[in-house]
Parts: structure tokens; sequence; C-alpha cells
């Protein structure tokens, strides 16, 4: 019941939602790295190192990494243990193996080595995961494709759906299925939409604060200020 109340909530405000909320990112979005390419490669690159590592750091780092290692060939020729070491200062090095490890085996189907443009393709690849393959999926190739990491969650929750409890497994599959459902209709929206949804986790629906008085969002928020955490 939960799932259907949710799902018929998205439909409700997902017009409504999507344009606030695209709107909103044209006007204030940050600059960064990874949002000037639409170079598969590079976009992967950007959302291995900030699964688990900061902005700030994983933009002082990413253009070093990207000159040592400018394709995925590059990455695939190299021994593993030269991908790790321009993989330092981000920490978490399992990400720079599997990223080695999917170097070789997209190379291994050809060269030059090219990734799959397809969200269920690539989440066939070592190491990458359902968000992985929803962020290369809609940001490199305009797929629409939806995508979910612990920021959209949240945001997701308190917008549409405050009564899930997104530590709960099914719960998350509906998380999934709410930001589905609030999918723009082409796959050029959707780049936008999903960039506007970390955004707006990173900048105004953050995990420590809420900040409402200028959340875009807030005319269709099912959350009101001190109501939940
Ligand atoms: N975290 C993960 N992907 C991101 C992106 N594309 N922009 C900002 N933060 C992110």
């Amino acid at each position: 019941m939960r799932r259907e109340a949710a799902l018929a909530r998205a439909a409700a405000v997902r017009l409504r939602f999507g344009r606030l909320l695209r709107a909103w990112y044209r006007s204030h979005h940050r600059d960064l790295p990874w949002r000037r390419t639409r170079d598969p490669y590079r976009i992967l690159v950007s959302e291995l190192m900030l699964q688990q590592t900061q902005v700030a750091r994983v933009a002082l780092k990413y253009g070093t990494f990207l000159e040592r290692f400018p394709t995925l060939d590059a990455v695939a020729r190299a021994r593993p243990a030269r991908v790790m070491e321009a993989w330092s200062g981000l920490g978490y090095y399992a990400r720079a193996k599997n990223l080695h490890r999917l170097a070789r085996t997209v190379a291994a189907t050809g060269r030059p080595a090219i990734l799959p443009d397809d969200a269920a393709a690539l989440r066939s690849l070592p190491g990458i995961g359902p968000y992985t393959a929803g962020a290369v999926a809609s940001f490199a190739f305009e797929q629409r494709e939806a995508l979910v990491d612990t920021n959209v969650a949240r945001v997701v929750r308190r917008v549409i759906a405050p009564e899930l409890d997104t530590t709960r497994g099914s719960d998350r599959q509906t998380v999934w299925a709410v930001a589905r459902a609030l999918l723009p209709r082409t796959g050029r929206a959707t780049y936008v939409h999903n960039q506007a949804l970390m955004e707006l986790g990173a900048l105004i629906c953050t995990a420590r604060v809420r900040h409402c008085a200028r959340c875009p969002v807030r005319p269709v928020c099912a959350t009101v200020e001190g109501d939940r955490p």
C-alpha cells in the first residue's frame, strides 16, 4: 500500500516537480568539471570517484587522473598498480581496481574500448551497480534512466513519500520506482533532471539541514520544515 500511495503521489506531482526542479538547476547548479563533458569514460570516472569521496576532493583529483589516463584503453593497457597510484588521495582503492577490471573487460571486446549505452549492459560490468549504470546512461547517453543514491533517496522520500523507511530493502525498491515515475519524458530532460536531483540533495535538502525556505520544490513537498528528519 505504501508503494501504491507513493507512486500515486509521484504521478500527481511529476510535471510540476520536474519543471520546478529543472528550472532551479539551470540557474543554481555548480560548475563542476564532470558537467562539462558527455564523454562516457570521463563521466564513469567521476561517478566512481564521487561514490565515497566528497565533491571538493574529487574536483581536485579528477583532472590529474584523466591526464594520466585519458581513455578507457589507457586504463586497460596499464598495470593495476599504476591505476591505483593515480587514484591516491581518493581512498577506497577497490574502485580503482574495479575500473581497471572494467576497462580490461570492455577492451577485450574490441578496440577502442567503448562503454555500452544502456543501463542493463552497463550494470553487467565489474563494479557498476544500479546507481552508476543510471548515472552513465543518463549523463553520457541521455537515456531516460533513473538513478538513486543516498542523497537522491533522501530527497525522494522527503518530497514524495515521507512514510518510507529507506533502510528497508522493500522501501528502497519503492524509492527506485518513485524515481522512475518522476522522470521527464525525454532523455535530454533526464540529464538535467538527474543532475538536479543530486544538486538539490547536495545544496538544499541535505542530510544535516533542510533549507526549505529556498527550496524550489517546496510547493509540491510532502514534508514541511520541522515535521520530520
Ligand atoms: N555525486 C555523484 N554524482 C554527482 C554529480 N554528477 N554531480 C554532483 N555530485 C555528484
